[in-house]
């Protein structure tokens, strides 16, 4: 064959394929017309090369690049109209349909936590009863734990059993004291009577730590609601009103709470408040009217205000807000639970 028609045919081959390319408009008939120019068995390249053998002798070297040039361009057709049949901005430039049937892309929506939810809520009807929001550190002294609290050095509550102890305050924290991660919430009532003259009307939702070993109502961090009151002349039936509008509002006005005779060391006397669910009384936290000591350690003077706390477990309110009977599963991190808040 003369080189001149191996040529000529090269070409036609050209442009034949570019416009195959061309007007293709979807992965199937991509992949057709891939077929028919590039097949390795009977593609039209393929016939194509097997014509260059008659080429006289001295035109190969000639006829042979030009095949090679037939050949990348041919490729880079097919390539970049792969590209664009990838890409559906692109495809939908070249007139390939939008196919509204096939699923959107997913917005995978954050949220926030159930507990932190449940905070929020109880800031919200806290702050509706005149209660305003203070906060205090996780890692904890004696004082603010336990002496401030009228717990004395051989309470049971100090137990390195019943505490995670962090070993002692050095210099420059001042002193020996053993730091620990808080137990309770109440630190943040002494913290705010040691800044703060009464009156006082403040809540403050936190993390509190224990070593109980975890199971269904018992984890060993889980959160309260410490609240404090302090004003003059206040008395047991200002706390009860305020526990009892605080449960209805949250629990709901069929909600039935008690009131039980306890005992705290910080609160004279004390409280503890149960709400009925599932047939049986379930302890959703302490209460009572500030002991005297307590006033005392902060500087107050009993005989001119007097105060009534509480602290609740936050964990216990959302579980029976929302029929949960697990308290592990708050802290599984398994978003098959966290997706339903
Ligand atoms: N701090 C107590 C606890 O962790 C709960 C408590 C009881 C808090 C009575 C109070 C209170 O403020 O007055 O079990």
């Amino acid at each position: 064959m003369a080189l001149s028609d191996f040529v000529s045919q090269l070409d036609q081959l050209i442009a034949d394929a570019k416009n195959a390319f061309e007007e293709v408009g979807d992965i199937a008939s991509l992949e057709e017309t891939r077929v028919e120019f590039l097949g390795a068995k009977n593609g039209r390249l393929k016939a194509a090369q097997k014509l260059m053998g008659t080429v006289d002798k001295a035109d190969k070297p000639t006829a042979g690049k030009k095949f090679n040039e037939v050949k990348q361009t041919i490729e880079a057709a097919f390539q970049s109209k792969k590209e664009l049949l990838g890409d559906p901005a692109a495809a939908k430039k070249s007139g390939a349909t939008f196919d509204p049937t096939l699923p959107g892309v997913k917005f995978r929506l954050g949220r926030l936590h159930p507990i932190t939810q449940t905070i929020e809520e109880l800031k919200d009807i806290m702050g509706r009863l005149g209660f305003s929001v203070a906060d205090g550190p996780e890692i904890e002294d004696d004082w603010h734990n336990f002496e401030a609290l009228n717990i004395p050095h051989e309470h049971p509550a100090r137990d390195p059993l019943d505490n995670f102890y962090l070993g002692t305050a050095n210099a420059n924290t001042g002193g020996d004291k053993p730091l620990l991660l808080r137990s309770q919430t109440s630190t943040v009532q002494i913290r705010v009577m040691e800044s703060t003259p009464p009156p006082i009307r403040i809540i403050s939702l936190g993390r509190v730590y224990r070593p109980d070993t975890a199971d269904a109502t018992h984890y060993p961090m889980f959160h309260q609601m410490e609240g404090l009151l302090i004003d003059r002349s206040v008395t047991m039936a200002d706390l009860k009103s305020v526990l009892r509008l605080f449960a209805v509002s949250y629990l709901g006005g069929d909600v039935s709470i008690r009131f039980r005779p306890s005992f705290f060391p910080f609160t004279e006397p004390s409280v503890e408040a149960d709400y009925f669910w599932n047939d049986t009384w379930v302890e959703f936290g302490g209460a009572g009217m500030v002991d005297p000591n307590v006033l005392r350690a902060v500087g107050y003077d009993p005989e001119e205000v007097t105060g009534f706390a509480f602290g609740l477990g936050v964990e216990r309110l959302c579980m029976r807000r929302h029929g949960i009977t697990d308290i592990r599963e708050f802290y599984k991190n398994d978003v098959r639970f966290l997706e339903q808040f």
